[in-house]
């Protein structure tokens, strides 16, 4: 077999980047390692910036999204007793966000790929990168016992935090920044009114609570839990208390109970590799880099990350020009440490942890008081939320 991009992966990077090389005349064949229902099965923060969406635009996916998702021109940060609202539409001359689902993005990725008649092989197997040092790469991967090889230009390694594009990079040539947090987030998705139209980032003594949602019947909550926490110490019921109790009392009152239709619990972790290049292997999304969910930023990352790649890509089909490969690392990079850096803030500002000391806690109080006290704080805080620019 012979394709000129091998994309691993079909998460929301591998999905777009394939779709936008589509449009430019590219040829990409996409290997994943799991089932489509499996991929579909995955539910992740659901916030997408204005350039995200541009994005899904301009790949010819976005009617949906315009149809369905919520825009929303602000959210709110509760800690001790009280309910702060941040105007991101005012404070950033009129910017807004869309609440939409990822796992939606990535279900009309999957259609158009398939109308489009583009190919991906699911339930690939054993994929392995060969000869991306040199001129002619090639990927081998087993499907139903058989081993195949596809030989290509180009590698685009969109197959996440575990698989294996990152990991077939020779220790001595990538670089790693990892920070793990003491916590985890346990996420409850549930068919019932949301409590409240905007999302509610708090803060209490008891640890983080988030009320997000996914529509105006579907509701996707969240509670800080210990690392050591499963889902089987949760039951509904203590889910819904444990939340109840996180919440300004007035929002309390207006959470609608039900039952969980997913419940699962996240690590919160950020990391960064680099460089994003290796010859001919490109990283993309969470293979290079994984930020903590405060703020919403993974899949917008991800999204700036195939748009700087999909650029130099088509320059280097269409004019033959190495040198456009080149910028992709560097540009890429530059984005992703202040989505770091932001995800990282966020995170730090509104969780408890468990380690830290009465110091640490008055800092974090006094970092709280003082960004509701100052348009300038906030305005920083609405600048990155809504989204920094590709
Ligand atoms: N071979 C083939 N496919 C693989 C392999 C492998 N060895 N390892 C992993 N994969 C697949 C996974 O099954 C998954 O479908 O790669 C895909 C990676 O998708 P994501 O983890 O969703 O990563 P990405 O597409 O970069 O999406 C980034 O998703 O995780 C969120 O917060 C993140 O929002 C961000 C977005
Ligand atoms: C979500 O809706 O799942 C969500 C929203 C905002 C976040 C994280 C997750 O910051």
């Amino acid at each position: 077999m012979r394709s000129q991009v091998v994309i691993i992966g079909s998460g929301p990077s591998g999905l777009l980047l394939g779709q936008l090389l589509h449009q430019a005349g590219i040829d990409a064949l996409i290997l994943e390692r799991q089932s489509r229902a499996h991929v579909l099965s995955r539910i992740r923060a659901g916030v997408l910036e204005q350039g995200t969406q541009d994005l899904l635009d301009q790949a010819g996916v976005g009617a949906r999204m315009h149809r369905e998702g919520l825009v929303h021109d602000g959210f709110a940060i509760d800690f001790a007793r009280s309910h702060n609202r941040i105007d991101v539409k005012g404070l950033t001359g009129g910017r807004t966000v869309r609440v939409y689902g990822q796992t939606e993005v990535t279900r009309d990725l999957m259609d158009a790929r398939a109308a489009a008649g583009l190919r991906t092989i699911y339930e690939a197997k054993d994929v392995t990168l060969q000869g991306f040092d040199g001129a002619a790469p090639r990927v081998t991967f087993r499907q139903d016992g058989v081993t195949h090889e596809v030989a290509c230009s180009v590698i685009a390694g969109c197959d996440g935090f575990h698989g294996a594009s990152r990991a077939s990079v020779p220790s001595g040539a990538i670089t790693t920044f990892e920070r793990v947090y003491p916590f985890g987030w346990l996420g409850v998705l549930a068919d019932v009114p949301p409590c409240s139209h905007e999302l509610i980032y708090a803060n209490s003594e008891r640890g983080f609570a988030l009320c997000s949602m996914r529509s105006a019947s579907r509701s996707r909550y969240y509670v800080q839990c210990s690392t050591e926490d499963t889902v089987d110490h949760w039951s509904d019921d203590r889910f819904w208390d444990e939340l109840r109790l996180r919440l300004d009392p007035k929002v309390a009152a207006h959470v609608t109970t039900g039952a969980s239709i997913e419940k699962s619990i996240a690590p919160l972790r950020s990391f960064v590799a680099e460089p994003l290049r290796f010859g001919r292997l490109f990283l993309v999304g969470d293979a290079a880099h994984i930020v903590p969910p405060t703020g919403a930023k993974g899949l917008n990352l991800a999204t700036s990350d195939v748009r700087y790649l999909s650029e130099a890509l088509i320059a280097y089909f269409n004019e033959g020009s190495l040198a456009a490969l080149d910028t992709y690392s560097p540009r890429a990079l530059a984005r992703i440490w202040k989505a770091v850096r932001f995800s990282w803030w966020m995170t730090t500002l509104l969780h408890r942890f468990p380690q830290s000391t009465p110091f640490e806690q008055k800092i974090q109080d006094a970092d709280l008081a003082y960004l509701m006290s100052s348009t300038a704080a906030m305005t920083s805080l609405a600048e990155n939320y809504a989204g920094l620019p590709h």
